[in-house]
């Protein structure tokens, strides 16, 4: 997979280095503790799935998305107002991170554009799959508002740490 001029995305491979990103904020150390840790050892056991962002002139990742399949529970609708469903099939952000020198330069948002072709084009065309979902951190929401994502509209989610955020994949532009 190719992207932004310099970067390259693709999955995480078992040579891969993912020690030396930096966190900036001490909140988002566990992010890059994730990537350390346990990104091969989940990738490997099918448990997520790691997208890189690598610069290719340095052969170094400076970022990285993990997917997962999820599901939503809530009262609230999500989509069509025909829906009452309390649980919609979903695959999840469940964890995203640049390194704190390269953030503001469309890597994010290029990861969250695979995730949405991923889940549009791969799984949801497959397997039924509405929703790209993301536990937003409050910081963040805004990143992810640009990225087409509506944060759902419950007072106790937008007072969460960790807001729910969700894209309609039959609604997407995309789509
Ligand atoms: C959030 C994060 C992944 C964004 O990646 P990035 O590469 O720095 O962002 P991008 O350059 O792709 O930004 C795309 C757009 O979103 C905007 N944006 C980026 N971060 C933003 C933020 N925190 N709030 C509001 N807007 C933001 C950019 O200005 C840009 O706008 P534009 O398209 O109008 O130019 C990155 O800053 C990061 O790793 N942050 C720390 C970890 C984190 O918060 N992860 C998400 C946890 S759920």
């Amino acid at each position: 997979m190719a992207g932004a001029a310099n970067i390259e995305f693709r999955q995480l491979e078992p040579g891969d280095k993912c020690t030396g990103l930096s966190a900036g904020k001490a909140v988002f150390a566990p992010l890059k503790t994730y990537f350390q840790r346990n990104a091969k050892a989940h990738h490997a056991a099918s448990l997520a799935r790691t997208y890189v962002a690598i610069n290719a002139a340095e052969a170094k990742i400076v970022g990285y998305m993990t997917l997962i399949c999820s599901q939503i529970s809530t009262e609230v609708p999500l989509a069509d107002a025909d829906f009452r469903y309390r649980e919609y099939p979903a695959v999840k952000i469940a964890r995203l991170f640049c390194d704190s020198n390269v953030r503001g330069l469309q890597i994010g948002k290029t990861l969250v554009e695979l995730a949405v072709g991923i889940a549009q084009e791969w799984v949801a065309a497959h397997v039924g799959c509405r929703f790209i979902v993301v536990d937003s951190k409050p910081e963040s929401v805004g990143f992810y508002l640009k990225q087409g994502f509506t944060i759902l509209d419950t007072l106790d989610n937008k007072r969460s740490d960790s807001p729910l955020m969700f894209i309609d994949l039959l609604r997407s532009p995309k789509a």
